[in-house]
């Protein structure tokens, strides 16, 4: 008797210690028990969140990508041409790779002028990472490539620890633009402490334009940001047990012109409590979850930004619109 209790003790011990060490409940717990309550979006990018973000870029509203994806393929050669400089062996590393749908271009392009160079894609999701594994050397026969699974910074240092090789790192989609501009500045100067002088970075970036455009794209008629948004809640559920009804939450995004900053949050519809694991989190009715932020730079911030950080801006390159740049700086 004595013993089949201890057992079962165990037993929901070890469950909630699995969840204590898991740095995703640890960090949804902290978010969800503040005031106010907050989500980080990096964890938005579980399976089922890649293919809803896949789904986001081709909305209609969503312009983002389409512009970056212009960038990538009508200057291709003046990409290639910054990053190659003088012909030397150097490391291609893409910070979020995400499906390298945009970067692709590049690389195929790298590949047929014999560049030699090796393409180490870093992503937080391992389903990204084992997808680029096994199809990018089938699209681009010939690609070295070395897929990392990880946090930014310290994939970085595992890519540093792997060659000595000039770096030039990729940071597009304007992922820069899910930090706040102080936090955005502190990354790029960490970035900076992880390269070495003549190291380049090559950073997409959406830019300030009509507000009503930014809105939309973070607003889609087909309610995908939504469901976006939403998934992370499903993935609480699902990985953390958690026990969200989500049909009793809203989204709502807003985008202040002046400041640039385009902010989502899940708006609770009633008062409710919600168990994770053994967490009780309350919301009052109206209660907002913050989200993600997406910001939106002026060209002249972004050149401040890569001063500020210790590189030298070398080259921008746009799409038609203007709407989205691709800036290359270098290590100083
Ligand atoms: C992939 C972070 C650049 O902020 O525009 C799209 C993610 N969020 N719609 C962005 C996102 C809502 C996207 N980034």
């Amino acid at each position: 008797m004595e013993h089949t209790t201890t057992a079962t003790q165990q037993g929901t011990s070890t469950k909630s210690q699995a969840l204590t060490n898991n740095q995703f409940y640890t960090d949804v717990i902290a978010g969800l028990t503040s005031s106010p309550k907050r989500l980080n979006s990096k964890y938005f990018y579980d399976a089922v969140g890649d293919k809803l973000f896949q789904d986001l870029m081709n909305s209609p509203e969503y312009y983002p990508t389409d512009c970056e994806m212009e960038i990538f393929t009508s200057y291709t050669a003046e990409l290639a041409k910054e990053i190659t400089a003088d012909g030397d062996a150097f490391d291609l590393i893409e910070l979020g790779a995400g499906d390298a749908s945009k970067s692709s271009h590049l690389l195929g392009y790298l590949i047929d002028k014999k560049a030699n160079f090796t393409y180490l894609p870093i992503d937080i999701s391992a389903n990204v990472i084992s997808y680029l594994n096994v199809t990018l050397p089938v699209t681009l026969p010939g690609i070295k490539i070395t897929g990392l699974q990880g946090e930014y910074f310290d994939m970085l240092k595992k890519a540093a620890s792997i060659s000595n090789n000039r770096k030039v790192v990729m940071f597009l989609g304007s992922n820069v633009g899910n930090m706040p501009v102080a936090e955005a500045e502190v990354f790029c100067r960490e970035l900076r402490n992880n390269l070495s002088p003549g190291d380049m970075v090559l950073v997409g970036v959406d830019l300030k334009k009509n507000p009503k455009t930014v809105l939309a794209a973070y607003n889609d008629k087909g309610g995908i940001t939504k469901k976006f948004n939403l998934n992370l809640l499903e993935r609480i559920n699902r990985e953390l047990q958690g026990n969200f009804n989500i049909s009793q939450f809203d989204h709502y995004a807003t985008y202040d012109p002046e400041s640039g900053a385009c902010k989502s949050y899940l708006i609770s519809l009633i008062n409710q409590q919600i168990k994770i694991g053994e967490e009780n989190i309350s919301f009052k009715k109206d209660e907002y979850i913050y989200m993600e932020i997406s910001q939106k730079y002026t060209v002249e911030q972004i050149n401040n930004m890569a001063k500020v950080a210790g590189f030298k801006p070398l080259n921008q390159v746009f799409d038609s619109k203007k709407w989205f740049v691709d800036a290359i700086w270098i290590a100083v």
